[in-house]
């Protein structure tokens, strides 16, 4: 039975269940709630962001209901690895390699941008994960 308490009344819900009763967290749900993100569909990544009144940006502390490796004692034991192979994975491509837009078969440039951020724009959440729903090609050139 989907059970979608409000964040409010997380505190103060009480539901009965019969034995051996199998309880998934909807991670997805969660994530994609409107109560828990303004317009959670729209790709922001300001939204994790602190700017300073000297524009000094920090990471933002991840909100209770952020949880996409899960949390407490079922947490994904991968979830250090995960998040050190992004940023090592992404590191080290990219410090020898530019990675820019370009249209296809050739050319780059503003079009090939505006093609990126319009794709980015109308990207959003199938199933369990986000899904581009437009072509967008890229040009990788050696630093
Ligand atoms: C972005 C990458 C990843 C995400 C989003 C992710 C997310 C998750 C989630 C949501 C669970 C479910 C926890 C539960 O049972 O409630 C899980 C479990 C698990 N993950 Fe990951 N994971 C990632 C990467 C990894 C990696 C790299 C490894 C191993 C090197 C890993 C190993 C595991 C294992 C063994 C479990 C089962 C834990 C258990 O049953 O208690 N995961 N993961």
């Amino acid at each position: 039975m989907p059970v979608t308490p409000s964040p409010s009344s997380l505190d103060r819900t009480h539901i009965p269940l019969p034995p051996n009763t199998e309880i998934y967290l909807n991670l997805h749900g969660m994530h994609t709630n409107p109560s828990s993100y303004p317009n959670p569909t729209v790709f922001d990544p300001k939204r994790w962001v602190i700017t300073s009144p000297s524009s000094q940006e920090s990471l933002r502390p991840a909100p209770l209901f952020f949880a996409p490796w899960a949390s407490g004692p079922r947490v994904c034991p991968g979830k250090k690895f995960a998040q050190v192979e992004f940023a090592a994975v992404l590191g080290s491509v990219l410090k020898k390699v530019w990675v820019k837009p370009c249209k296809k078969g050739g050319g780059g440039g503003e079009e090939a941008r505006k093609d990126v951020w319009r794709c980015l724009r109308r990207s959003e959440p199938r199933g369990a994960t986000l899904k581009m729903m437009d072509e967008v090609w890229l040009k990788v050139e050696r630093r």
